[in-house]
């Protein structure tokens, strides 16, 4: 969370700073700031709220300066005021900072000790003030930087900037992404490529422990022992994507109807569609024909993403899979298999709590995949394979066309592992995918819905609490559209195992409940039916995703049936993602939140 930038410049900065951080904006958007050095003394601008506002006190307040740094915050430690808005300062030092300092009320004790006092509530200023203790000792900016880092737990990423030195900055990376890029005459530095892509493409991701001197010659870095190293530099691919909404009103939108496309991406990637096979083009460190088990961990949607990989995996390639939310597996300390694939699913590729889980499983000496859209993510960089989804910048932070690109891909994995292990047949193989390729044309009918889902959610935009009711691999969906429902539109949600509502939920159920229940036409569409009808004795308001021969089936008590084409059940779960992201899409427009960025939230969690 949070997104730095910095420029060691020719030309003023605080513009450019500005648009850079636009383009990071998707890491938290609850305040931002500048600082640059005018004259050489630090100068500040910083805005609560939206990085607009701090665009706006800008052009009434212009700021001078041909080096910067900037940040847009997502608030861990203290409320997003104006004052706790990064950079935070001294008369020496200025910083930017992504992460958590989890000692710093240790820091900031020792620290009032020789009478340096916060003005914030943040943990971020005790790292201010330490530097600034160090200059006053007479350290010079790279050794009170180098002394301080030691002092420093948890995880972060931190630029500085010092009051009289024009060419020189100082970053550090511990636990959070941070890529310096080259120019020709001047030096960045930036939480990701994105936000380097209007400068540079030409970049070095710093390591785990590494810290960076950069000046207008270039940059020095050494790692955690202060040791000089080299670290790559490498042409940055995804620099070049530049992202905008198109004709749509939001992000959302755009990436909600641009499936049909992604999914065809991602399936041009893993599937032979002349031999309809599937064909890792990955080279694999493992034989999926060998392995033991399967071990998924991921968190939020792409979590959701792993369930239904779950059912394949188990069901078309009879390999057990163990799967858990990467925030409570890391914590378990899980024995594992010998021989066992460890998978971490991640848009981002930055998650902090998937990243814990996949170093707990590298040290446990599993296999080590990831399924990522950012492959130059630190979860990319460090899995023994990497299975991209290719979908694109994703902007909304509610995930959508990543979620179809990760189960696009991972029903090519378990294809792939049923082959292996014998358990598919060619045959098999060759139906499982020409339903895979089916896909992208029920998408785009699904997408017809949408006028009947825009009437729908008029009314869902009334309610407070939604349930979500699916069985088997309808689970999830119901459990990924209740969470896109709370996400972006605050309306109280949750997803149920269809079976499980008359164990507890079905006290909840009354006339003001609308109940979405998600069963289109398979072996199970029966079971989930009668569930349903349960829900309809007892006055809920029934709107049901399924196909047309699931729609003959209904009986009375819906109020809504939402139909999706019928599709090969392999495939169902990718489908029925379509209404609900719709529906949530809708009611949050209608709600009137802010769809792409809501509230408290972030695109890339890098805190645990
Ligand atoms: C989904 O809409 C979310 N905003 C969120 O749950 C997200 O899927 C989760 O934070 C995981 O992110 P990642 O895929 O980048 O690891």
């Amino acid at each position: 969370m949070c997104g730095i930038v910095g420029i060691v410049g020719e030309a003023p900065v605080a513009g450019r700073l500005v648009d850079a951080l636009k383009r990071l904006e998707y890491r938290g958007y609850d305040s931002a700031g500048v600082a640059t050095l005018e004259a050489g003394a630090i100068s500040r601008r910083r805005a609560e709220g939206k990085l607009g506002n701090l665009a706006q006190k800008l052009n009434f307040e212009p700021l001078g300066g041909n080096i910067g740094i900037g940040h847009t915050r997502w608030a861990t430690h203290g409320a997003p005021t104006e004052n706790n808005a990064h950079p935070h300062a001294t008369d020496q030092v200025a910083i930017v900072h992504n992460g958590i300092i989890e000692n710093f009320r240790e820091l900031l004790a020792d620290l009032a000790a020789d009478g340096y006092l916060p003005k914030t509530q943040t943990d971020t200023e005790s790292v201010a003030l330490w530097v600034t203790r160090e200059l006053d000792n007479g350290a010079d900016p790279e050794l009170a930087v180098a002394r301080t880092l030691k002092k420093l737990k948890g995880a972060f990423a931190l630029a500085f900037l010092f009051r009289g030195e024009e060419s020189l900055l100082i970053a550090a990376r511990h636990g959070a992404p941070l890529a310096i890029g080259y120019g020709t005459t001047e030096m960045y530095l930036g939480s990701d490529a994105m936000a380097l892509a209007p400068f540079t493409s030409r970049l070095t991701y710093l390591e785990d422990g590494d810290w960076a001197v950069i000046t207008h010659k270039g940059v020095t870095i050494r790692d955690g022992k202060d040791a000089l190293v080299q670290r790559e530099q490498l042409l940055s691919q995804t620099a070049a994507l530049m992202v905008d909404k198109g004709n749509h009103r939001h992000f959302m939108a755009k990436e909600i109807y641009e499936q049909p496309e992604t999914i065809s991406h991602t399936l041009s990637h893993y599937v032979d569609m002349g031999a309809e096979k599937v064909a890792i083009r990955e080279k694999l460190p493992f034989d999926f024909g060998d392995l033991s088990r399967l071990t998924i961990s991921a968190c939020g949607t792409a979590y959701y993403a792993g369930a239904i990989a779950k059912y394949w995996f188990e069901r078309y390639a009879r390999l057990p899979v163990d799967i858990d939310v990467a925030s409570e597996f890391r914590y378990r300390e899980p024995p594992l298999e010998k021989n066992g694939l460890s998978l971490f699913i991640s848009q981002s590729g930055e998650t902090a709590d998937t990243l814990a889980a996949l170093r707990y499983c590298a040290g446990q000496g599993q296999h080590v995949a990831s399924l990522v859209n950012t492959i130059e993510s630190t979860i990319a960089r460090e899995s023994s394979v990497v299975f991209p989804i290719l979908c694109g910048p994703e902007i909304g932070v509610a995930s959508t066309k990543a979620l179809t690109a990760q189960l696009t891909a991972l029903a090519s994995l378990a294809i792939a592992a049923g082959r292996a292990r014998g358990a598919l047949s060619a045959e098999q193989e060759t139906e499982l995918v020409q339903a895979l390729t089916a896909l992208p044309s029920a998408v785009s009918a699904a997408l017809g819905a949408e006028a009947q889902i825009v009437d729908i959610s008029k009314r869902l935009s009334k309610a407070k609490d939604v349930l979500y009711l699916g069985r088997g691999p309808m689970f999830p969906v119901a459990m990924e559209g209740a969470l896109k429902l709370k996400e972006i539109s605050y309306i109280h949600a949750e997803g149920y195992a269809a079976g499980e509502l008359k164990h507890g939920p079905i006290a909840l159920v009354d006339e003001a409940m609308p109940v979405i229940v998600v069963a289109p036409s398979d072996e199970l569409v029966d079971k989930t039916l009668s569930n349903m009808q349960e829900v309809a004795a007892r006055g809920g308001k029934i709107i049901l995703i399924t196909d047309p021969e699931g729609a003959k089936t209904v009986g009375h008590g819906v109020a809504d049936i939402i139909e999706i084409p019928h599709v090969h059940s392999f495939v169902a779960p990718i489908l029925a993602t379509i209404p609900v992201q719709l529906l949530a899409y809708h009611t949050a427009v209608f709600m009137g939140t802010d769809v792409d960025q809501p509230r408290n939230l972030a695109k890339s969690v890098t805190v645990e």
